[in-house]
């Protein structure tokens, strides 16, 4: 499936889904922990939510970029595709590592993936479904062959832990997939995506941005933590996902009832439950598994991919649609033919060639660390290039003999 950029620009091109990973951090919380630390309950969280545990990156060297980069790993593994073939890095994220630079870029960087751009997309949780649209549209074209799509999220460093009404929501966790080119017909079929930004305010992190830049006031006042009016998303995301998916699937030239299976954003089971009604959509027909990880915003819906696919949820040429909701207010909904039959069996030898890659990737990183630093002294203060000092040192030392 592999090819040069822009050489099949003439052809039928179809971007099928061929490899998944997912990657979660080691630690479980409870409901019963979070009740220790604000006024909630078990029965609370579950009976309004449907969340029982989530992941949290509790080891500061766990990022989003680190999550990201290992399910994207993962993906690779599953496609049996080297990193130096990725021809591009989306990566959706609310919880970037840094506003810039990407954590795309950081991901490119720990996959070695060197012939591949990287940019981060701000859809919120709705990410990973237009990172999905986006890629599609690139492959569709004849631009590129192997795009890596990633949701990665560590919401708990943005969480406020004393705010009951959003703490008990959130995860952390990862999900990729490897949208690859293909002359078979199928994969990604329609894409619906949506904004209303006149609903900004429901959902929103206010200060760390250029509006309210980091003061003292700001952290003071708890502006860089999720501020949400629940209520207020309940209702849009009950009407926008049923919406969402009836267009997605009407412009896949579908019906309801070709659809195999619905990947929802995994941010409460009564928001799904009640959308998927909507659509007289049979409960068997719908994947949720927030009940362990809570909302992980752009990665739900990969690492629900991840799971319907180890559960043999997902036969060759099902109808796959996944709908996601969000800050913005944003949504979308993708219509994906399932066209890939379960992961392959990769040789050992080749598993174990492409994880000295990775750790080749990392020395790579360091040595152009290095190198850009040993660059840096030997460019003066005025920004001449050691060369040139040199230069001009040969040229006055000859004049000082001629004279
Ligand atoms: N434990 C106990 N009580 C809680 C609580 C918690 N963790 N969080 C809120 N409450 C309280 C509220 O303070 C409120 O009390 P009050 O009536 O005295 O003011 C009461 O529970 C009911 O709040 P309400 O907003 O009516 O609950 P709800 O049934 O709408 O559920 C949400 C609240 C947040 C779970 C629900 O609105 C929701 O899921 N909204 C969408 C959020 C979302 O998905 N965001 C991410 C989008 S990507």
């Amino acid at each position: 499936m592999a090819g040069t950029n822009g050489k099949h620009a003439s052809t039928l091109r179809y971007a099928h889904i061929t490899g998944w990973g997912k990657a979660l951090p080691d630690r479980v919380i409870t409901n019963d922990e979070l009740a220790q630390i604000v006024d909630t309950s078990d029965e609370w969280i579950r009976t309004r939510t449907g969340i029982r545990r989530r992941r949290i990156a509790v080891d500061p060297s766990e990022t989003s970029a680190t999550l990201g980069t290992k399910a994207a790993r993962a993906a690779l593994e599953v496609a049996d595709l080297p990193p130096h073939k990725v021809d591009l890095i989306i990566c959706a994220t609310s919880s970037p590592e840094h506003t810039f630079p990407s954590t795309a870029s950081l991901i490119q960087d720990g996959l070695g993936a060197v012939n591949a751009g990287a940019f981060d997309l701000s859809a919120a949780c709705s990410g990973f479904v237009y990172g999905i649209s986006l890629a599609s549209g690139m492959i569709g074209t004849g631009q590129m062959d192997n795009i890596l799509v990633i949701g990665a999220e560590t919401l708990s460093r943005i969480v406020d832990w004393s705010d009951r009404n959003t703490c008990v929501l959130f995860g952390d966790g990862a999900g990729a997939v490897l949208l690859q080119a293909s002359p078979v017909p199928g994969g990604v079929l329609s894409s619906v995506l949506g904004s209303d930004g006149s609903g900004g305010d429901l959902l929103i992190l206010p200060a760390g941005g250029s509006k309210q830049p980091a003061t003292l006031e700001t952290v003071a006042a708890g502006k860089h933590f999720i501020k949400m009016d629940g209520r207020a998303v309940f209702r849009f995301a009950t009407r926008v996902m049923a919406e969402a998916t009836l267009q997605a699937i009407e412009k896949a030239g579908l019906s309801i009832d070709d659809i195999d299976l619905v990947i929802p954003h995994q941010a409460n089971e009564r928001i799904i439950k009640s959308s998927m009604r909507q659509l007289k959509l049979p409960e068997e027909k719908i994947f949720i598994n927030l009940y362990d990880y809570g909302n992980t915003s752009t990665a739900s819906i990969p690492i629900a991919l991840c799971e319907a696919v180890e559960q043999d949820r997902l036969k060759p040429n099902d109808n796959l649609v996944m709908v996601g909701f969000g800050a913005g207010l944003t949504w979308a909904a993708t219509a994906v033919k399932w066209a890939v039959p379960g992961a392959r069996e990769v040789p050992a030898w080749r598993v174990h060639q492409r994880s000295a890659s990775y750790g080749l990737a990392h020395v790579r990183s360091r040595f152009l660390r290095f190198s850009r630093k040993v660059e840096g002294s030997l460019v003066t203060e005025d920004g001449d290039a050691w060369s040139e000092v040199l230069s001009r040192r040969i040229e006055n030392w000859r004049r000082s003999r001629e004279e």
